[in-house]
């Protein structure tokens, strides 16, 4: 929950058609610090709702009109994200089941016991918090996934018009050079009388020009590239981060997909507090990409430790898998683009490469260490 939310006072809709039993219980939770509008029916609740933001109804069964099952159907389909409480007479329980079977949160039999119902709206406060939190943990998830997804694609089409750009300038060159060879001799004074000198001319010029063009663009591309991989991080996205908080919300993150195979992951922290100076969205990616990895690499039952240590000068980040481990040939291999060990629908092979960059970006280092058949462990360094 997160602190906005604790402050958030709860709204509470009182329905009953009974003015001075809900006039005195309005009293009695406005005394208690609930928010407490009325409506004396159905269809004034469902007027009053279009314009508060209302987190719970108490909603009595019995009333004239629209009654409180017809009513609670009609507001669960308009706004399942509020919690309802039916009050239903002493003698008719029944409606507080068929209430529950219209998803109703709860209900009480009249005559109502005010501490009894107080807990009760509490209850269903506390639901609603936490729907929300986890809604908005789903969003956080899907959002950094897509980021990450859209910046590994940037990323891969940035290196090979890099790696084809530069490819290009080579035999580039190597025409213009050609070009250049014939004017020459063409310039010489054994070659005055040939046919169709001027012709010739012109075309090595046009080939001068056209290569000289073709160079520019290369260029060009090859600088645009550059840049975006250079860039400096963009000090708007610069925050004081708690790294342990970070290091454990993208931990939350991955531990459902931990879980399919039975992986535990640990979260040790010590020494300072870690406050970095960092963009939280970026180093997410990083710690995101260094854990999804690990759970790929670690067989069933396995075991990741996260370590945070903080010294007066810098954080460091340890995951370390039990899982498969990396062959010594590979490990410098590792943190090219497009190296992977993995099927095509698995890896892209730019997370490293990714997360290296980021990192330097960020001011740290990132190295590795690993042992073929026992496991790996990534160690990320931010200064502090
Ligand atoms: N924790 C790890 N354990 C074993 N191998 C790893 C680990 N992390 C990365 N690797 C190796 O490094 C390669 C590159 O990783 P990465 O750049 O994230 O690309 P991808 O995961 O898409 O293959 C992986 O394919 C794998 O062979
Ligand atoms: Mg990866």
């Amino acid at each position: 929950m997160s602190d906005s939310n604790k402050d958030k006072n709860v709204q509470v809709l009182l329905v009953d058609d009974e003015r001075h039993f809900r006039e005195i219980l309005a009293k009695r939770l406005v005394q208690r610090g609930i928010t407490t509008l009325e409506a004396s029916g159905g269809e004034d609740a469902l007027k009053l709702l279009e314009k508060n933001a209302i987190d719970v109804i108490v909603l009595d069964v019995k009333m004239p009109g629209m009654n409180g099952i017809e009513t609670l159907r009609l507001v669960k389909e308009k706004y399942p994200s509020i919690e309802v409480i039916m009050l239903t007479g002493h003698a008719s329980t029944r409606d507080g089941v068929d209430g529950i079977k219209s998803g109703a949160f709860d209900y009480l039999t009249k005559p109502v016991e005010f501490e009894q119902l107080l807990r009760k709206i509490r209850q269903a406060e506390h639901k609603i918090r936490r729907s929300e939190a986890a809604k908005k943990e789903a969003e956080f998830r899907e959002h950094i996934k897509q980021k990450m997804a859209i910046n590994e694609r940037l990323v891969a089409l940035g290196t090979i018009a890099a790696g084809v750009a530069h490819e290009i300038n080579n035999p580039l060159a190597i025409i213009k050079d050609a070009a250049g060879w014939v004017k020459q001799i063409l310039a010489k004074p054994e070659m005055v009388d040939i046919p169709r000198k001027a012709d010739f001319e012109k075309a090595l010029d046009r080939i001068d020009s056209s290569t000289d063009r073709a160079r520019r663009i290369t260029q060009q591309l090859l600088q645009v590239v550059k840049t975006q991989s250079s860039e400096a991080v963009d000090p708007a996205n610069m925050k004081e981060v708690d790294l342990r908080k970070l290091v454990g919300e993208c931990i939350a993150l991955v531990e459902l997909e931990a879980s399919y195979k039975k992986i535990n992951i640990s979260l040790e922290t010590s020494g300072e507090t870690p406050i970095v100076q960092t963009d939280p969205y970026q180093l997410a990616q990083v710690l995101l990409n260094l854990l999804t990895n690990a759970i790929q690499a670690t067989g069933e039952g396995g075991r990741i430790c996260v370590a945070v240590h903080a010294s007066q000068k810098q954080a460091e980040v340890t995951i370390q898998d039990t899982g498969c481990g990396i062959p010594k040939e590979h490990l410098d291999k590792i943190f090219e683009p497009f190296f992977s060990t993995k099927t095509a629908g698995e890896g892209t092979g730019m997370g490293l490469y990714i997360s290296r960059n980021i990192v330097s970006k960020l001011g740290g280092k990132m190295t590795v260490e690993s042992q073929p058949g026992k496991g790996t462990a990534f160690i990320i360094s931010l200064p502090l």
